[in-house]
């Protein structure tokens, strides 16, 4: 998603910008830009592609600045619609979507103004021109009443000497040093051990000067708020000797795991007694990956515990009218604790009535601030676009949940805390997926095959195949193959088969027959030896046994390897794929 960047100080802040929004660059983005005051004077470097193209901002002098990534929404990826936007010395960066940007445009073209960009954030900084009487925090904080949607802003004027910002729904934090304040969308491009950082709360507005950062309300009163001292841990990540953070972060996995792990007597200690005690339902809302993770804990809850679990897509959650019991226990998954579906869906089920438990891997995000009950996992910081440790991180925390679910009502189940040793075994073990990537790399459609909890896990081989390779992949219920998606199946469709549940191996093992009778390539991954043999199978992964409920954790880990590796060999960048964004804050 889009990024922002700000600046204000006696250094020269072009290559602050730059440097910053080189850290954003995690986050997704197609064009690029900066605005610098020099001597007063607005100067605009903008490009399409990656910032490595702002070049010419290199030459840019100037001490305060704001730079932007964008994820195009409204008009294509290009130079003139890249941010800053920039009308009558008002510069203006935006993360967000104005949903009212048409009417506020038409408004303004009907006083004669002309417009040089498709976005719908370029009308921002016509609002801020026209509301504008001496005062920059005040022009603002009046164009901020006319918007509707979502926006993070950043705003300089020539001849300034200061940086405003406003935030609803779309997170912006600011950080002030020794003599030089930041802004920025998320804290790895402000970050340095020791800055104060305020994160904006929703209709919250913000000045930068050199010597201070200073918060306002809506109405352009002074709010009194301590900034938190950044620490080492929140700083920008280092990749270390890894080719990719993807790669990285998939070796992470055991210690994500252990880190998210959570004891009956935490739950206990933290306030989810009554709930674990009480609940009869759960709904779950997430997006993406963190989708899977809520399909894999309804797998487990219900298999282990026979608690109904619904897992709904939050987007569609906010528009279907879904049937909420307000007595249902919703758990909102979000790993970044930013996404808008998300964050809308856990805002519906907590006007419906339910208690809202949020799962997140970032303990300040918005999605904490609206929960009733949270857990935080300890993945550490996520780069890749491509979710790997969170996705386990995830698991071994709804594992818990699980396992203390059965705590509170006197039932047994097995202990998650045993998948633990088995995840670094299943990263060594799956090394083998480095000679698949030629064939995969090679195909023309992808099957992922398992059932129950198998399924889930191949609905998150498939996303993560199709997120990094730009290749056709599906994840499907085996069983479901011969009903339509067969007809797919030659010698161009490799097909990779899950079995990890005794009583379902077999059955799945049908559908491989029926996919190799056609010529399909047939790679399996599972912990029963004897399968391995069988002569359909061209290439096996043997993981570890464990609880089949729970075995998601470790039957992904090779498919999160297959998907880097393919992506490699097509010389795709796995950590930015094309298109996507790594925490998606427009709806
Ligand atoms: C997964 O690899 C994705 N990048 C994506 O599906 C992601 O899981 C989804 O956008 C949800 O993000 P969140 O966990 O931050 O809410």
């Amino acid at each position: 998603m889009c990024g922002i960047v700000g600046y204000i100080g006696k250094r020269r802040a072009s290559p602050v910008l730059l440097d910053g929004l080189k850290k954003l660059e995690y986050r997704g983005y197609d064009s690029a830009g900066i605005a610098v005051l020099d001597q007063g004077i607005l100067r605009v470097v903008k490009r399409q592609g990656r910032v490595e193209e702002l070049g010419a901002a290199h030459s840019l002098d100037g001490c305060i600045g704001i730079g932007h990534t964008r994820w195009a929404t409204h008009g294509a990826p290009s130079a003139r619609n890249a941010h800053p936007h920039v009308f009558r010395g008002i510069a203006v960066v935006h993360n967000g979507i104005i949903e009212n940007a048409a009417a506020l445009r038409a408004l303004c073209l009907a006083r004669g103004e002309t417009f040089l960009s498709d976005t719908d954030s370029e009308v921002v900084a016509h609002l801020i021109a026209h509301a504008f009487c001496g005062d920059l925090l005040s022009a603002v904080i009046r164009a901020a009443r006319e918007l509707t949607g979502s926006f993070a802003l950043a705003v300089l004027r020539e001849g300034g000497e200061e940086i405003v910002c406003a935030r609803k729904k779309s997170p912006l934090i600011a950080a002030a040093g020794e003599g030089e304040s930041f802004v920025a969308s998320d804290i790895p491009a402000i970050a340095a051990s020791g800055r104060r950082a305020y994160i904006l709360q929703d209709g919250e507005f913000a000045r930068l000067t050199a010597e201070d950062v200073q918060l306002y309300d809506e109405n352009g009163a002074l709010i009194a708020r301590e900034g938190v001292v950044l620490e080492e841990g929140e700083l920008a990540p280092d990749r270390g000797t890894y080719a990719h953070f993807m790669r990285k972060e998939i070796d992470e996995i055991p210690r994500a795991v252990q880190n998210s792990l959570f004891s009956a007597d935490y739950f206990q200690k933290n306030g989810f007694s009554e709930v674990l005690c009480q609940t009869e339902y759960i709904d779950i809302v997430a997006c993406g990956t963190a989708y899977h993770s809520g399909l894999c804990a309804k797998a487990a809850i219900e298999e282990l515990l026979r608690i109904p679990v619904r897992v709904f897509l939050a987007s569609e959650y906010r528009y279907t009218r879904p049937i909420v019991r307000g007595d249902a226990l919703t758990i909102a998954v979000s790993q970044s604790g930013e996404t808008a579906d998300t964050l809308a869906a856990a805002q519906l089920a907590k006007e419906k009535g339910c208690k809202v438990l949020a799962l997140t891997n970032c303990a300040r995000s918005t999605l904490t601030r609206m929960s009733d009950l949270l857990l935080v996992t300890g993945a550490g910081r996520e780069v890749g676009v491509a979710a790997t440790k969170s996705f386990q991180a995830q698991l071994a925390a709804l594992y818990s949940l699980c396992a203390a679910l059965a705590y509170f009502r006197k039932k047994r189940v097995p202990s998650p805390k045993d998948l633990l040793p088995l995840c670094g075994q299943s990263i060594r073990e799956s090394a083998a997926v480095a000679g698949w990537a030629p064939c995969f790399a090679a195909a023309r459609n992808v099957f992922f095959l398992g059932r129950g909890a198998d399924r889930c896990a191949a609905l998150e081989g498939s996303l993560k195949f199709k997120e990094i390779t730009y290749l056709p992949a599906e994840g499907y219920a085996a069983g479901e193959l011969k009903h339509g998606a067969l007809a797919l199946a030659d010698e161009t469709t490799p097909v990779v088969a899950l079995a990890f549940d005794e009583r379902l191996a077999e059955k799945t093992m049908n559908a491989v027959h029926e996919v190799y009778a056609r010529g399909a390539p047939v790679f399996l991954v599972t912990c029963f030896p004897a399968l391995c043999g069988q002569k359909e199978v061209s290439s096996f992964v043997l993981l570890p046994a464990c609880e089949p409920a729970f075995s998601p954790m470790l039957s992904v880990i090779p498919l999160q390897l297959l998907a880097y590796e393919t992506a490699v060999f097509l010389k795709n960048d796995p950590d930015k794929p094309r298109n996507l964004a790594k925490s998606v804050t427009v709806e």
